[in-house]
């Protein structure tokens, strides 16, 4: 069930809304802001709130990249693999990933602190290779690099 403060965040962003439709994906996000991850019964909550099959926002959650349909670590890495980062140095960068977090691709460290996932690109592809922690781009990344970044992520 829904809270009362993820109800009323929805109602407020769907009522100037031409179409509650066009409130999917931030009604997704808003779930996901309280709960860290959207599940089967909140989204089958929020589709009855804007009049959607949970198929169709189920839809909507597939397509948005930063919507998680399983519960993610307290921070979700995503990894471009797109061409730019993909010759500008995404594999030592993805080696250096794993081994320091000891996960791979779509998993979650122990601690659940990170997870890992991959992007396609991050619009931030003259600073190749790149890659986002929740909201924040790190580019001109190296492993070293890499390594001062997941630091300011407790
Ligand atoms: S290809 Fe990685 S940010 Fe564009």
């Amino acid at each position: 069930m829904l809270s009362v403060a993820e109800r009323l965040e929805i109602e407020a962003e769907a009522a100037p809304a031409e179409t509650k439709r066009s409130v999917a994906s931030d009604a997704l996000k808003i779930v996901q802001r309280h709960r860290g991850w959207v599940c089967d019964e909140a989204l089958k909550d929020v589709a009855a709130l804007l009049g959607l099959s949970p198929a169709e926002l189920d839809s909507v959650a597939t397509f948005y990249n930063g919507i998680y349909r399983r519960p993610v670590g307290r921070h979700v890495i995503l990894l471009c693999d797109s061409v730019s980062c993909w010759i500008m140095g995404y594999n030592p960068l993805r080696e250096r990933l794993e081994s320091r977090l000891g996960i791979g691709l779509g998993q979650t460290t122990a601690d659940g602190r990170f997870t890992l996932l991959p992007t396609a690109c991050l619009g931030l592809c003259e600073q190749a290779p790149a890659l986002m922690i929740d909201d924040n781009v790190h580019g001109d990344l190296t492993p070293e690099k890499l390594d001062q970044v997941l630091e300011n992520y407790a």
